[in-house]
């Protein structure tokens, strides 16, 4: 790496440590920020698309084993590989739509034996990647928008990390979207020790508690604790509700 690269992911890097202190301790200055850098984001890219593209291309979040991110390292997933594994035997799936899949990278170390596997994401580039890289029998990739496509029937949607990078008006579509799909069952990320949602550019980042306003959805059926290593978001869960409650 030169060293200007080294530069740039220094100055990241401590970009990142200022914003995640911020958040910690200076909540309302946080939000001011992040309303002015989700304005910057619609100029410099129209649509969410184009926004997830450029993260994915740029390897924003800045992570040296996933493109996901720091949530989707093989230590940070390790309780969930196995806990999502009993979760989809306990409820009988025999399909699962992961959507978003992200690159795969800790998807690929669960055990998958008789579920019918498709992975969905909004960026051509990160599909074809998966597609090439772990397609097999059983194992698809598609490029699917969560909000707008209309879905494949499965089992199960797997929507993990993907609802708290959406503004409000995008979560309302893609619960539209997943109601519609006549999927049974979705697991999605939720944190319920946040008291209260607010709203965001797509593209950007914020917890959701998706049992307050203005999701307001019922208690979930079970929840799978990620037991995340990030102690400020411990509370992290993918919760369990069945597409039916959700119409109503
Ligand atoms: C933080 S990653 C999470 C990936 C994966 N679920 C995981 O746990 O590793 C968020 C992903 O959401 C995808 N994404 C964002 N908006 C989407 C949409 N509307 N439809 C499908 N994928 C979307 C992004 O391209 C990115 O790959």
């Amino acid at each position: 790496m030169d060293i200007f690269a080294k530069g740039i992911r220094l100055v990241n890097r401590m970009q990142k440590i200022l914003e995640r202190s911020l958040r910690k301790f200076a909540g309302p200055l946080y939000r001011l920020l992040q309303r002015h850098s989700g304005q910057r984001l619609i100029k410099r890219y129209a649509n969410p698309e184009d926004r997830f593209s450029q993260i994915y291309e740029t390897n924003h979040w800045d992570e040296i084993e996933s493109v996901s991110g720091p949530g989707s390292t093989l230590e940070e997933t390790e309780p969930l590989r196995q806990k999502l594994r009993e979760l989809l035997s306990e409820i009988e799936a025999s399909s699962l739509l992961d959507l978003p899949c992200g690159d795969f990278h800790w998807m690929q170390h669960v055990d998958l034996a008789g579920i019918n596997y498709i992975g969905g994401d909004l960026v051509s580039k990160l599909v074809d990647f998966n597609q090439e890289k772990h397609a097999r029998e059983g194992v698809d990739f598609r490029k699917i928008d969560l909000v707008n496509d209309t879905l494949p029937l499965v089992d199960i949607i797997l929507c993990r990390d993907c609802l708290v990078h959406l503004s409000f008006a995008d979560v309302q579509s893609a619960f539209v979207n997943i109601t519609r799909s006549n999927a049974k069952w979705l697991l999605t990320t939720d944190f319920p020790d946040v008291t209260r949602n607010y709203d965001i550019v797509t593209g950007q980042w914020r917890p959701i508690n998706l049992m307050l306003p203005p999701f307001n959805l019922p208690a979930p059926t079970q929840i799978i604790a990620e037991n995340c290593l990030e102690i400020e978001f411990k509370d992290k869960n993918l919760s369990l509700w069945s597409v039916e409650e959700l119409k109503s």
